[in-house]
């Protein structure tokens, strides 16, 4: 089978498709055909050596498939069953084994490519909320509003009653708009801007922030308006300088709940760009922008 494997540290030219022996199944496991994968920035992170371990390494930690095989004493699954996989690291592959505890059911109206980006997005996006805990009628800032995470996040917010103020470059705006939140523009006079759009919004104030772009200057006009202890950050790099980081809680009652509602259209989950396995190269070069809408994902076969 062949899989993407970052022969060594670097930038996206280190990332080769190769021919790998199958893996076998063991117990608790299923194996899969993987048809779609999704990118996600900590992908990038780990080809460049920033999340330790060796090269050479296997990328990719979600994805979307049919089961072929099930280990003993896993129930529950058969073989043929559309499966939406988390924590699969090595998942940018054309056949993939993990744990049964880690797989919920795709349903079947659910589109592949965009079950393919859910995963962990959509995970992270509900940690986010319920990390933060806002009522109805509070106002949300998020910075990076428009990335994977910050699509599922501005939509889950606003269906439960939760103002939204997105960062966002002007491009974005009338996406931003379409999901249910208020956009605004990043870079220098942002804090002002922020007035701006309370005062226009008739908000009072902003009641938490989540920082999804790992840009300092965006945290520095936050706590202008917001506290430190009702800001958090996904990023290392913003929550070095003392903002909480806050790491995605996975679990497949989670991924179940997630894919229901994009399978019903009542989330939409932007894919910006699909790309076959042998245009790795090609796609960790758009995901090292961090300028994508949504999105992206591997299409390793067809289903
Ligand atoms: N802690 C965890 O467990 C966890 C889990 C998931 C993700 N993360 C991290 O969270 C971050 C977001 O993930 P993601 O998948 O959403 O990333 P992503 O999809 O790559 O985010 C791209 C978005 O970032 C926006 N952006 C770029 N520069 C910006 C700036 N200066 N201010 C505001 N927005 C800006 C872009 O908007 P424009 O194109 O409009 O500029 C783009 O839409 C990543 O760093 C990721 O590693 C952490």
């Amino acid at each position: 089978m062949r899989a993407v494997v970052a022969t060594r540290f670097g930038g996206p030219d280190v990332l080769e498709v190769l021919d790998l022996p199958e893996p076998t199944v063991g117990p608790g496991q299923v194996k899969v055909d993987v048809v779609t994968a999704g990118l996600n920035p900590v992908d990038a992170m780990m080809r460049r050596g920033e999340m330790g371990g060796q090269a050479p390494l296997r990328l990719g930690t979600e994805l979307v498939g049919r089961i072929t095989e099930i280990g003993p004493g896993v129930t529950g699954f058969t073989v043929g069953e559309e499966i939406i996989g988390f924590g699969a690291l090595g998942s940018y592959a054309e056949t993939h084994v993990l744990p049964a505890t880690q797989i919920a059911p795709k349903p079947a109206p659910l589109d592949w490519n965009v079950a393919g980006g859910l995963s962990g997005v959509g995970q992270t996006a509900l940690t986010v909320l319920d990390t933060l805990a806002l009522t109805p009628g509070q106002t949300l800032l998020a910075h990076g509003a428009t990335g994977g995470v910050g699509s599922l996040l501005v939509q889950l917010a606003h269906r439960a009653g939760i103002h939204v103020i997105g960062t966002a470059s002007p491009a974005n705006h009338d996406y931003l708009r379409r999901l249910g939140a208020t956009p605004v523009a990043y870079g220098p006079g942002l804090a002002d801007r922020l007035r701006t759009a309370l005062r226009e919004g008739d908000h009072p104030g902003i009641d938490a922030a989540v920082d999804m772009s790992g840009v300092w200057d965006n945290i520095e006009s936050t706590l202008e308006l917001v506290p430190l202890n009702r800001t958090i950050t996904l990023v290392p790099a913003t929550a070095q300088r003392s903002v909480p980081l806050v790491r995605v809680q996975r679990s497949a009652a989670r991924l179940t709940h997630l894919a229901a509602l994009a399978a019903t259209g009542e989330l939409h989950a932007e894919v910006q760009e699909t790309f076959p396995l042998d245009d790795i190269v090609r796609a960790h070069t758009q995901l090292d922008t961090k300028h994508t809408r949504g999105k992206l994902v591997l299409r390793i076969r067809e289903a």
